[in-house]
Formats: C-alpha cells, structure tokens, sequence
C-alpha cells in the first residue's frame, strides 16, 4: 500500500475522512504528538491499530471529540470536577478518564469500564472528526515501545506502506502527549504529566494526587491504573541513561566516556563543552518536551550503542519531559551530586 502524505486542505480532509468511514486508519495531527485514528466505534478499524502499532491488546486507546456534546455522547460521568477540567483545559492537552456508556468496541477501551477521552485544540483534527460525525480512537502514532511522532515524517518512518494517509499538520506545538487524570473520590489524580502541569490542575481541584506509576517503574505484579505506563516507552534501540547533577558533574563524568557510538545529549549552550558527539533539546523546558521525541529518533538515525542525557527539570512541564526520559531509560538514573 502507498501511504500518502497529505497537506490538510479540503480536499484532503473529505478523502482521509471517506478513508476512515471504509474503516481505514490514518495518521493525524494533534498539537501534542500524531495520533493513528480509527473510527472509534468500528471494531475492525481499531484492530488494525494495535495490529501496525504492536500494541499490547491490555493496553486502552484515548477517543478524540471534536464538542462538548460529542463527549457527552461517550458518557454520563459529569461531576463538578469533571465539569470544571472542561472548562478550563478543553480544547486541549487533557485527557480524561471517565465511565464509559455506550457500547463502544471492547478493544478501544481494552475491556476497561473507563474511557479516556480528550478534546485536542488541533484545527485539523477537528474538522477531520466533523466530516466523519464519530469520535476517533488514536494512540500516539509510533511503533510500540519506540518514540512518539511529532511530525508526519516521523510518522511515515514507522508505518510507511502500512497505512494510506498520513495528514500533515507541520510539527507539534507541545511535543509530548496529554496529560491523563482520573477523579477518585473527588480527588484529581494525575495518571500521566503532560502540559497541563500539576500546578494548573491544582488551581482547578482541591485535592491533587500524583499517581506512583510516573516516577517508579511499574511492579508487574500489580495493575496499573494506567496500563500504558507498565509497558517499556519511548525508546530507541540504543541504551539510554539519566544523569542527574550539575553541568560540571556531568561533563567530568561523560567526557572520558564518549566515542562514535556513546553521545551525550545536553541543553542549549553546553555543547561547546564538548569537541564532538553530542545533540542538543532545547534550553527552555518547551523547546526540550518540543524536541524530545525528534532527539530519541535521531538516536536511532545515528545507530548509537549510548546516549547520556542531561536530565531536565521535575517541575511543571519538567515533569513531563522527565517522565518520558525515564522510560525511554528503563529508569536507569545516574546521581552524580
Ligand atoms: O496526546 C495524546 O494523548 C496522544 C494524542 C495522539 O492524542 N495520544 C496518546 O495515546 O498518547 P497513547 O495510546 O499513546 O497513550 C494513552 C495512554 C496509555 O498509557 C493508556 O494506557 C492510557 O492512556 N489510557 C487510555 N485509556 C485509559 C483508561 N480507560 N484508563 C486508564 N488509562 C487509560
Ligand atoms: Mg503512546
């Protein structure tokens, strides 16, 4: 099959949304990482999903509702807190779980009675889920276990001739995918950090709880509340590690070690420490959650055997971009002070 890369104009859109309507899956834009969408109440479609992805049958998709009414088609969950995370955070990166109540395909919610449901700001999509009238199931459009895609091309790197269309929305504007909550008891816990950042949640609930799973790995005796979090993410083929300390630690502690195979990966304005070997994600912590994903493929690009990362900041959008680094580490974190 030829998978078309499409610029979203009309046109484009009325054959991605007939595509999707046969029961085809496409990959899309979102301002936080490409989705591969499927009808989310076709049950072959959304097959075809976890067969390209690999994904893990145990592992849930997120729907993707273009209205406020559309998200009340999924389900009757409207408590106060519900109603105000709407309020404040949609459209946009928030994802939120709630009963579900309409028979939807077993497969997109893994057989869960929850449903993850998000209304992204992305113009695109929007108007790609208004020409269809249903709401799209769309997991980050990576292979499993392997980084998510911010731009077409990455997408069209991992499922060239797998899939007819990918949209092209140009590169993500966040980078790193939603923030996941879940009220408990009317409790916002925070399942996965994304850009809505604890603090914003905060001035929006009361009570606030961090879930366990973002910065310990999962116990693989144990549930997880959020089943993407237990399964190996974000990595490339190559290993790598978290260096906690200072900006002198770190160079004394990588240098001796760097060659063609082993890079290191720092902030903006360090590189000139090193003579050779290194890539850079950003300085700001938008610029490092916009470049993570593009630095951990170009690891792979370069066929690395290592690569150390400076580790970002645990605060605010931090968190996010931290929370991704681990996994894609297997949470191998150095502490150098
Ligand atoms: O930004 C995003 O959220 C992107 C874009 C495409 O929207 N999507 C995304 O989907 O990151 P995915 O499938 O890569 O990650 C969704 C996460 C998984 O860890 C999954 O386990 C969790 O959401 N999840 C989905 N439904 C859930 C549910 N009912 N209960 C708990 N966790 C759920
Ligand atoms: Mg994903």
């Amino acid at each position: 099959m030829e998978t078309k890369i499409l610029k979203p104009t009309f046109e484009n859109l009325k054959l991605c949304a007939n595509l999707l309507k046969k029961g085809e899956i496409i990959g899309a834009p979102t301002e936080t990482v490409y989705g591969l969408a499927a009808n989310a109440f076709d049950y072959d479609a959304v097959s075809k999903i976890f067969k390209v992805k690999g994904r893990p049958q145990d592992n849930p998709l997120i729907c993707h509702v273009n209205s406020i009414k559309m998200f009340r088609s999924l389900t009757d969950d409207n408590s106060v807190l519900i109603e105000k995370l709407i309020t404040n955070f949609w459209p946009g990166p928030l994802t939120i779980i709630v009963k579900k109540c309409v028979a939807m395909p077993i497969n997109v919610t893994a057989g869960l009675e929850t449903v993850g449901i998000r209304f992204s700001s992305n113009k695109i999509l929007n108007q790609l889920i208004g020409m269809c009238s249903f709401p799209l199931a769309a997991p980050s459009a990576n292979l499993s276990k392997k980084p998510s895609s911010t731009n077409a091309h990455h997408v069209a790197n991992d499922f060239n001739g797998k899939i007819p269309a990918i949209l092209d929305g140009g590169t993500c504007s966040v980078g790193v995918e939603s923030t996941i909550v879940k009220i408990e008891n009317g409790c916002c816990v925070l399942l996965r950090p994304g850009f809505i950042t604890l603090s914003m949640l905060k001035h929006v609930s009361k009570n606030v709880e961090i879930d366990k799973g973002i910065l310990i790995k999962h116990n693989s005796n144990k549930q997880a509340i959020c089943p993407g979090t237990k399964h190996l993410h974000y990595s490339p083929k190559a290993d790598v590690v978290v260096v906690k300390g200072s900006l002198s630690s770190f160079i004394k502690y990588v240098s001796e070690k760097l060659n063609s195979k082993i890079w290191c990966a720092v902030f903006d304005g360090e590189q000139k420490y090193f003579n050779n070997y290194v890539l850079t994600y950003g300085k700001e912590v938008n610029e490092q959650a916009k470049n993570l994903f593009s630095v951990l493929r170009k690891v792979d690009d370069l066929n690395l055997d290592k690569i150390f990362f400076r580790s970002p900041s645990e605060h605010d959008l931090g968190l996010a971009v931290y929370n991704r680094l681990i996994r894609a580490a297997d949470f191998n974190v150095i502490n150098l002070d």
